[in-house]
């Protein structure tokens, strides 16, 4: 890909993908809601494949752009400057951080149907979203390696559905195309698949948060198959939305 990877959002997951994207070759451009000179500290770590940009700029520079942002930010997505553009959403619906969404409550939308909506000529891929930020930097693998891990991916398009799966592929990960974006609750949270299977047992003694975030990024990542991806996304059953809050979320 010779256009830089722009990612908009720069926290856990942001940041996540912005250090898995530079180590695999990517040039990337970063953006966050405060501006690009409140992210010197993260360009300097990730290096001279990094920069710093508005969102807007990340937005008309790359073509394909992940969204990193709690889902209720999603209508402050740049949509002019992203028409056309492969945007792989992240995006969970959690309503305490993102308040009561009546279409995710009620099921008859799902937070990547939204993010779609509202970026009506974009090609939204929802991914990336199913998996803790440590397992995701931990997890990482080559092709071929016997620790590599699936993702499921969902989205309207094939060819943006692709081109998500090369990223995945770079960053270390393989894509199960899980349908389209109206069946994308099957990865989200409350599902099988939602980020346990990439990890071991919770702890069960009261952590503090510090703790628990040591701990998160301590532990060892579970390798997910494809044929095991594709049973827990099977066996989904749609409960209420949002109906899951680990404290790190
Ligand atoms: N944390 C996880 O392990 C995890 C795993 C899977 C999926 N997710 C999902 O991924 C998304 C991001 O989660 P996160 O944990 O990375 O969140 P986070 O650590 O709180 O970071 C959110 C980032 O989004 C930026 N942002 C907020 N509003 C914005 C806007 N209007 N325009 C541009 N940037 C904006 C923030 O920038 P400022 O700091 O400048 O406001 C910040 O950089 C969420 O939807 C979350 O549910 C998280």
């Amino acid at each position: 890909m010779t256009a830089p990877l722009g990612i908009i959002g720069a926290g856990a997951i942001g940041s996540t993908l912005a250090r898995l994207a530079v180590a695999a070759g990517f040039d990337v451009i970063v953006s966050n809601s405060r501006g690009p000179q409140t992210l010197t500290e993260l360009v300097s770590e990730l290096g001279p494949r990094a920069r710093a940009a508005t969102v807007t700029e990340v937005a008309r520079e790359a073509d394909v752009v992940i969204a990193a942002i709690p889902l209720i930010a999603h209508t402050e997505l740049p949509a002019d400057e992203l028409a056309g553009k492969v945007v792989i959403d992240t995006t969970n619906y959690y309503p305490q951080r993102d308040g009561q969404i009546d279409t995710l409550d009620d099921q008859t939308s799902t937070a990547s149907e939204l993010v779609q909506a509202h970026l009506a000529d974009s090609h939204v891929v929802k991914a990336f979203n199913n998996i803790t930020f440590a397992s995701l930097g931990n997890g990482a693998r080559p092709a071929g390696s016997p620790e590599r891990s699936t993702l499921p991916i969902a989205g309207e398009s094939t060819n943006a559905k692709q081109r998500a799966t090369e990223v995945l592929d770079t960053l270390g990960y393989d894509a199960l195309d899980t349908g389209g974006l109206a069946d994308s609750w099957r990865s989200e949270p409350g599902t099988p698949i939602y980020c346990d299977p990439y990890m071991p047992a919770w702890p069960t003694e009261s952590l503090t948060t510090d703790e628990l975030l040591a701990w998160l990024l301590a532990a060892p990542v579970i390798p997910l198959s494809a044929q095991s991806a594709d049973e827990l996304i099977t066996r989904a059953v749609r409960g209420p939305a949002g109906g899951y809050f680990p404290e790190t979320q």
